[in-house]
């Protein structure tokens, strides 16, 4: 199922509610942008807890559950408190391979208040799965997303 981001937004908006524990609703966040995606393998989160960030609700393969800080797609992205995307994760110097099928990534950290929160990690089984369209929708996103995360999600 391929859903608008506008679809998306709504659907979160709707979804998500700020007096229930933050790791409720990226459970639910990931499973909405999981299925309403395609040529999608991985959507979740990985969330900040000191310097690291750790693996937290996704769709998908198992995956690996400790970034150190600057490391892979989600640490640069994390870093620089900017959305990476990557056409061809194999061009990407760093990049930590959880699930072989991937081909290409998208990044968006959650920052609030100037602190990263955590990051918002899709991935796809196709080359440059993710373009400018994905980029400015996904960011959106996480401005939702954020509503309903505090300071310290773990
Ligand atoms: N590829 C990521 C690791 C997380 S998985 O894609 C789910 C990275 O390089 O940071």
């Amino acid at each position: 199922m391929q859903l608008s981001y506008e679809e998306l937004a709504e659907q979160l908006e709707a979804l998500l509610d700020p007096d229930w524990p933050a790791v409720s609703n990226l459970s639910n966040a990931a499973s909405v942008l999981y299925n309403g995606l395609e040529r999608i393998n991985w959507a979740g989160f990985y969330l900040m807890k000191g310097n690291v960030l750790w693996l937290g609700p996704f769709g998908g393969r198992p995956a690996c559950v400790r970034i150190e800080a600057g490391k892979g797609v989600c640490g640069a992205a994390a870093q620089r408190k900017e959305t990476v995307v990557v056409p061809d994760v194999h061009q990407f110097p760093g990049h930590i391979a959880c699930d072989g099928a991937s081909r290409s990534e998208i990044v968006v950290p959650l920052v609030k208040g100037g602190r990263v929160l955590g990051v918002l990690d899709l991935d796809s089984p196709d080359y440059a799965r993710f373009g400018d369209a994905d980029r400015i929708g996904l960011e959106r996103i996480a401005g939702i997303l954020l509503r309903v995360m505090d300071e310290e999600v773990l």
